[in-house]
């Protein structure tokens, strides 16, 4: 527990490092990016310890995120060719929706797919294939944290969501958390 504890300060400390060097505004408390990168990072870091990370949608702003993986098997998936410069060195250049193609099932300690669900990914039948993949390559425990600003596709009628169990994220007191801006919703799920 003393451990873990430790292991939470050395990690907020080292998040908070990376965010003064690299963010480009100041990040309001319980906005959008402040609680992916001030909360849900540090926390996973040190109470989940992933060893292989799947950060799926980059964009410019994010090309930093590979710095809080850094010492892990960080990969980066994206539709976009240019999207490759922001990417982790472990990038794929794809569609979400054949994300099997490139990993083998359960693959990923942790998964984040952040700000796509919606932003591209928004068709019916590709939805459903990108959620049935996204769950065959995490491992048993591991975690999906998806950020979203609408509900495009009702969540009940994905199976790939259904089939993961909801995760009480602890820093946040559940398993969905609102954040002040933009709509903006992480919902947090463990593979059983
Ligand atoms: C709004 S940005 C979100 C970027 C980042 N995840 C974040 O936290 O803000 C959406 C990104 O997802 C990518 N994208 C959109 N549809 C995709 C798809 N079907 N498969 C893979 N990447 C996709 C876009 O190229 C873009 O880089």
């Amino acid at each position: 527990m003393k451990m873990k504890l430790l292991k939470q300060i050395y990690y907020k400390i080292k998040c908070d490092k990376i965010i003064k060097k690299h963010a480009n505004y100041k990040r309001e408390k319980y906005e959008d990016r402040n609680v992916l990168e001030s909360i849900i990072f540090p926390y996973m870091l040190a109470y989940h310890n992933p060893e292989t990370v799947l950060d799926i949608g980059r964009e410019g702003n994010q090309k930093f995120y590979n710095d809080f993986f850094s010492n892990r098997e960080l990969w980066t998936i994206d539709l976009n060719p240019k999207h490759r410069e922001f990417g982790a060195k472990n990038h794929v250049t794809d569609d979400v929706v054949n994300i099997k193609k490139h990993f083998k099932n359960n693959y990923f300690d942790f998964i984040l797919m952040n700000g796509v669900f919606g932003w591209g990914l928004d068709d019916e039948k590709k939805i459903q294939t990108a959620f049935d993949g996204i769950y065959k390559i995490l491992k048993p425990n591991g975690i999906f944290i998806l950020g979203y600003n609408d509900e495009i596709f009702p969540f009940k009628k994905i199976n790939g969501l259904n089939k993961l169990k909801k995760y009480k994220f602890e820093p946040l007191k559940n398993s969905s958390f609102k954040c002040i801006n933009g709509n903006h919703t992480y919902d947090f799920y463990i593979k059983k």
